[in-house]
């Protein structure tokens, strides 16, 4: 299943579709490359939840989390990561299958770790400047969140 995010106003919809739904220990795992929206992505499922906080990309820290919304929001970027050794030593069990809502950017770095529930969803470069395409695999949940 697919869809067209013709603007980011698109992928803020969808990010906010998707905070709608979820529920504690949802984990949203994206794939794509660089600048196809996956932060932009997080951040509207983050105005979603309710958090207050400005969300500012993980990149170094590889996780940061924020407590101001209806969920707690884990947001992990993956984009950094040695080896899967880093992630056991960041606890991520405690963040995935937590009470709180999980999003991973570059989550295809730690695929083998991802609850067998995530939401896997892929980004990619539309026809057009301002075009994404968000995608699905499987044709269970995961179509259902598009
Ligand atoms: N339809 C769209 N959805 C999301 N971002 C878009 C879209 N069209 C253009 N953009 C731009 O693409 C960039 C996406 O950046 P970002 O969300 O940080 O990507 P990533 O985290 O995947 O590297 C932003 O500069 C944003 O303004
Ligand atoms: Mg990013």
């Amino acid at each position: 299943m697919e869809r067209f995010l013709r603007d980011e106003s698109e992928t803020r919809a969808l990010g906010l579709e998707l905070a709608a739904r979820a529920r504690p220990g949802t984990v949203i795992a994206l794939i794509g490359d660089l600048g196809t929206g996956k932060t932009t992505l997080t951040k509207a499922v983050a105005e979603g939840l309710g958090v207050a906080e400005n969300i500012t990309s993980p990149t170094f820290t590889i996780i940061k989390e924020y407590g101001s919304g209806r969920l707690p929001l884990y947001h992990f970027d993956l984009y950094r990561i040695g080896d899967a050794e880093e992630l056991y030593a960041l606890g991520f069990e405690e963040y995935f299958y937590g009470a709180g809502v999980t999003v991973v950017e570059w989550a295809d770095r730690a695929a083998a770790l991802l609850p067998q529930d995530a939401l896997t969803l892929r980004l990619a470069y539309g026809r057009d400047d301002g075009e994404r395409l968000v995608y699905t695999e499987r044709t269970d949940d995961a179509d259902a969140a598009l």
